[in-house]
């Protein structure tokens, strides 16, 4: 699946696959796989100020099969940063630290009787892949593409724990900013 809708010319195309497992390493089934990240500009679309992103590029729902597995395709994204100059930056400074994130892809996983899983995932070979300032992210999470060319590849393995009720299937209910209508989910 091609999560990088827009045209993001000179940018490395990142291909991630792996696999989506229990506790007892059986394959999830019917997991919904929830990804996103930022473009080569660092920019999220709904959230871009330059607004040259189409609705939902570099997001997609992927729903998997019985065994688990998934794959996708997109524009390399870049790290971003907090506004240079701004307060939190000003703060951050303060504090002798930056406000530079690495590159990274962020997922939702969810599946019937497993906890919903938020994580994400930085790039091994970003120079801000362990010193995060959001502090999102520890080791195992810190994959090193595989570089070939125009193209870096990914292999992740994600792992579910079992929900302990029907509550932990769900996601938070926390507010969230509104955004357009979602698109149907495809099918990996
Ligand atoms: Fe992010």
């Amino acid at each position: 699946m091609n999560l990088s809708v827009d045209e993001d010319e000179g940018t490395t195309v990142l291909h991630m696959t792996g696999s989506v497992t229990g506790p007892d390493g059986e394959a999830v089934e019917n997991a919904i796989v929830h990804v996103w990240h930022a473009n080569s500009k660092g920019w999220y679309s709904h959230f871009d100020p330059t607004a040259t992103q189409t609705p939902f590029n570099n997001r997609r729902r992927i729903k998997l099969g019985k065994d688990g597995r998934y794959a996708f395709h997109s524009k390399q994204p870049s790290g971003y940063s907090v506004p240079p100059g701004g307060s939190t930056d000003q703060l951050m400074q303060a504090l002798g630290r930056h406000g530079n994130r690495p590159a990274h892809v962020h997922f939702f996983i969810e599946a019937p009787g497993y906890r919903t899983l938020t994580t994400q995932i930085n790039f091994g070979d970003d120079p801000f892949a362990a010193d995060d300032f959001a502090f999102g992210t520890r080791e195992g999470l810190l994959p090193v593409p595989s570089r070939q060319g125009d193209s870096a590849y990914i292999q992740f393995d994600f792992q579910m724990q079992r929900a302990a009720d029907a509550d932990d299937e769900h996601f938070s209910s926390r507010a969230r900013a509104e955004a357009e209508p979602q698109p149907k989910t495809e099918t990996a």
